[in-house]
């Protein structure tokens, strides 16, 4: 697919909905008692892949398109697929449902493409295991496929290295069915949807502050500082600032409820940045998802002076919403690093590429996640910006880009990351020549409109 430089961006988007509560909404949905409605659910293949598992289970689970009904049959309500289940290219769908299938009277195999096969599934093998769940990697590099089986559980006290929302979710998701409270501390306050969607489906979930106070995302949510790591895991080792643990204590049941998916922000990031960087553009999101642990986009956009307005501030189902308003504007670079990385972890593809068109020097550091997502999104970065005649270094966990260089077109490869693909859509429309994308339909992964909406605002 090909791209060329565009006069100006103009015009409305209401981006799909988002991802991570999308997946959240049927998987709960299958587990809570009752009929749990989504609105706005992403019809992208990664969410189609969580029905396509929970029907595998014996959930009736009827996708309308605009709406998603889910016929769930209580926590105990799974049946054995006779099939292994499938998870596609989404690492949300694998993670999130072992947590679930952990707790079950039968025996599963998980798998999932290519990419998903090489992702790393020790963080979740890890405290599913000293939950008592029996999780094992098939080929013994754990990575899936993986083969569960149900066991009773106990609850934990446990300590991610990583501060990952899969991860934490996973282990919230077992906690419901464990025999006492479990606890989980990442070194910084990761997304909270499966904190928010699970108590509004009636479970007992609550966050503490448990580094020193960096209370931005964990605002309102702070109980007693605790600096150190709860016992279990790798023992007591100091906390960063920022550090948050989630509890929940087990369920008796979960009941279905109605959901409204805020549009995502992490699709809305490409739009965002494209206005900014296209000079004469001016674009309106509508209904993005703002929730404070994604929204980091939004702070760094301030930091570099881009010209961002919130409007119509709003809450949906816990989760609040905006509208938000973006003209081109004289960037600059920035630093971002620590406790905002998290929630703009997706975002830093997009990121990266704009701040090649800010002055001066942005760095990008304690983001070495970002190697074990759908790709190594470190050096697939660096590799195409330089191909555009981008000043970019790779480092350890992070990029350091020099702004200011016009790039050109050249040819890049999505590496099958759909991230990526819309990355250099958008890139390409600030270069000189053309730029061409090998791979650009693995959008349909998070955002199957994205080269139609692109294409309108271009006009
Ligand atoms: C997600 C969490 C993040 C994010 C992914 C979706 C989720 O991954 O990158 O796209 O829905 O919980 P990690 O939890 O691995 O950081």
């Amino acid at each position: 697919m090909e791209f060329t430089r565009c006069k100006g961006l103009h015009g409305e988007v209401t981006v799909p909905g988002d991802k991570s509560i999308s997946h959240r909404s049927v998987m709960f949905g299958s587990i809570a008692k009752g009929m749990t409605e989504v609105h706005n659910y992403l019809q992208g293949a990664d969410c189609l892949s969580t029905i396509s598992c929970f029907q595998k289970m014996g959930i009736e689970i009827e996708n309308r398109g605009d709406v998603v009904l889910v016929r769930g049959n209580g926590l105990r309500g799974l049946s054995r697929p006779e099939q292994v289940l499938d998870c596609g290219n989404s690492g949300t769908t694998t993670r999130l449902i072992s947590g679930i299938l952990s707790a079950q009277d039968f025996d599963v195999t998980l798998t999932g493409d290519a990419s998903i096969r090489k992702r790393p599934m020790k963080r979740i093998i890890e405290p599913l295991s000293l939950m008592g769940a029996s999780i094992a990697s098939v080929n013994g590099n754990d990575c899936a496929p993986l083969t569960i089986s149900g066991r009773k559980l106990h609850g934990i006290s446990y300590t991610s290295k990583v501060a990952s929302a899969q991860v934490k979710s996973a282990i919230l998701l077992a906690g419901l069915y464990a025999d006492g409270e479990t606890r989980v501390t990442e070194p910084y306050l990761s997304r909270n949807h499966s904190e928010i969607m699970l108590n509004y489906f009636g479970a007992d979930v609550r966050t503490e502050a448990a580094g020193a106070a960096d209370s931005f995302a964990a605002a309102g949510t702070a109980e007693p500082a605790d600096t150190f790591a709860a016992a279990g895991g790798s023992g007591r080792a100091p906390l960063p600032a920022g550090a948050a643990t989630a509890v929940i204590r087990p369920a008796e049941e979960l009941h279905g409820n109605l959901v409204e998916v805020p549009g995502d922000i992490s699709s809305a990031a490409f739009f965002l940045c494209a206005g900014l960087m296209t000079p004469n553009s001016e674009i309106l999101l509508k209904n993005v998802g703002i929730n404070p642990t994604r929204a980091g986009i939004l702070r760094v956009i301030r930091d570099m002076g881009g010209d961002l307005t919130l409007l119509d501030e709003r809450a949906g189902s816990g989760e609040p919403t905006a509208d938000i308003l973006v003209r081109s504007s004289s960037l600059h670079g920035t630093v971002i690093e620590g406790a905002v990385i998290p929630t703009l972890i997706d975002e830093l593809p997009m990121i990266a590429a704009m701040a090649c068109f800010a002055d001066g020097v942005t760095v990008i550091r304690d983001a070495a996640e970002l190697k074990v997502k759908e790709s190594n999104r470190i050096a697939v970065m660096a590799e195409n910006l330089t191909a555009m005649g981008a000043d970019v270094t790779e480092t350890e966990d992070g990029l350091i880009i020099r702004g200011g260089r016009p790039l050109h077109g050249a040819a890049v490869d999505s590496h099958s990351d759909h991230r990526i693909a819309m990355t250099f859509a958008v890139t390409g429309l600030c270069a000189d020549g053309v730029t061409e994308i090998a791979g650009a339909d693995c959008v349909n992964i998070s955002y199957p409109q994205f080269y139609q909406d692109l294409d309108r605002l271009a006009r």
